[in-house]
């Protein structure tokens, strides 16, 4: 490894293990202080780098949080946090009082993030995991992904109804403007914003009134129980999303080799595979050509959410597309909604389409790059064969790294780092980028 990288690389690792609360790694130093879902699994991915044993067990303690529904929670709450830190807190999901499905022993939040997880358990096989591992996570993996396909799926259309913007992870996208706009938030129990305590700047954060509608949806959830049948039946936010829904897809092909090496029954390994051939059937469904991509479904009006953002990417996150298709997304890729903005300061993709008129280059999820999108992006090209743009993707997110550091989101014209700082899941892809040059 040059020895610019081996800085990097050093760098890295310290920013996971200041994160680090033993056995699991918070998201940020201070404005996420719990575990986040997702973020785990990306960090599980850049650990196995450095301790398949401390990897596992990034992913394990957040299996203990897993709902009897098999659902895998987007927070698992550190008791430990001072009061006020991070909202909303445990106490104001309130689960365990409200439903027998959330664990006893540890809380968590009511709702879930995109499935990476058997990405990052199948990671951990690479970096010399065995069959042991593959064992123990198979069953864990297989009751996630079901819950996605039968409680958030009960029309099989191979696309996951999601809740709530923090569930697609991407929580002020425009994707969710249209939906977000018709909510009448009602009587609404009084709160503060913690994350404004922690990034100084709020036009990098969601507005006011995002907020007051993410808090109010909360609220509703509530009043369900956390019941999946009880909200579907009555609920302002169910959207068909097809960036969570690609993601479920790529990860059930790990999931069918984690199956494999565990040495699982051809029953459970046909069903893995009808998964896979649903979930690509729904983003068939969800293509439109005018995007050339996929577009979420709003659930409660059964049209396309036609905005230009890095989610009609889904396709290719998934994989598995016809040459046309392929060719079409590629072009995208190439286009103005992806790399071709020439006012980009560097071939990275925004989370927003600088031609949407939802575009805010600094606001979270409305414009600026992601560098764990980066790598996501660049694992599904390579996955697929398109050596060129994922060597081309792995250098240029590099590039921002060295440049920035290992900022949550950068603005993606100026290169300013955004959000939080050290952010454990861009120090975890990027140990995962440096580790593939070695290969
Ligand atoms: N991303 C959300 C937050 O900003 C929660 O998942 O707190």
């Amino acid at each position: 490894m040059a020895e610019a990288d081996s800085a990097l690389w050093a760098r890295a690792v310290e920013v996971l293990r200041e994160n680090d609360l033993g056995g699991w790694t918070k998201a940020a130093p201070s404005l996420y202080p719990h575990q986040w879902s997702w973020d785990s699994a990306f960090i599980a991915i850049g650990l196995a780098h450095l301790s398949v044993e401390r990897a596992a067990d990034e992913l394990r303690s957040l299996f203990r949080a897993q709902w009897a529904t098999g659902m895998i929670p987007h927070i698992v709450f550190n008791p430990n946090v001072p009061p006020g830190a991070y909202f909303p807190d445990a106490a104001r999901w309130n689960c365990q009082a409200l439903t027998d499905a959330a664990p006893r022993d540890v809380a968590t939040s009511g709702i879930c993030q995109p499935p990476v997880h058997a990405i990052a358990a199948w990671r951990i096989v690479e970096a010399g995991g065995d069959a042991a591992w593959a064992k123990e996570c198979f069953p864990r993996l297989v009751a996630w992904h079901r819950y996605l396909l039968t409680a958030r799926d009960p029309e099989r259309s191979g696309l996951v109804t999601i809740y709530h913007p923090w569930e697609s992870g991407m929580d002020n996208s425009p994707r969710w403007d249209a939906v977000m706009d018709r909510i009448v938030v009602g009587d609404l129990p009084p709160y503060e914003r913690a994350d404004l305590k922690h990034v100084a700047d709020p036009s990098q954060r969601p507005t006011a009134a995002e907020y007051d509608r993410y808090l109010w949806l909360v609220e509703w959830l509530k009043r369900a129980h956390y019941d999946d049948a009880v909200v579907q039946r009555d609920y302002p936010f169910l959207v068909k999303d097809v960036f969570f829904s690609a993601i479920l897809v790529a990860a059930n092909a790990a999931l069918t080799a984690l199956g494999q090496m565990a040495g699982v029954g051809e029953d459970e390994l046909a069903e893995i595979d009808e998964w896979t051939t649903r979930g690509r059937a729904g983003l068939t469904s969800a293509w439109r050509d005018n995007a050339q991509g996929a577009l979420d479904i709003d659930v409660n009006n059964g049209g396309p959410i036609d905005v230009k953002t890095m989610a009609a990417f889904a396709p290719l996150i998934a994989g598995g597309l016809d040459m046309d298709r392929r060719d079409a997304q590629m072009r995208r890729w190439d286009g103005p909604d992806g790399l071709g903005d020439e006012r980009l300061r560097g071939p990275v993709p925004p989370s927003t389409s600088p031609r949407d008129p939802g575009f805010q280059p600094r606001r979270y999820w409305r414009g600026p790059t992601w560098p764990v999108m980066n790598w996501l992006f660049w694992w599904a090209l390579r996955r697929d064969g398109a050596s060129q743009a994922a060597a081309a993707l792995r250098e240029a997110g590099l590039d921002q790294v060295r440049a920035v550091g290992f900022a949550e989101y950068v603005e993606p014209f100026t290169g300013v780092p955004l959000g939080s700082l050290d952010q454990s899941w861009t120090a975890a892809v990027v140990l995962d980028w440096l580790a593939a040059a070695d290969a």
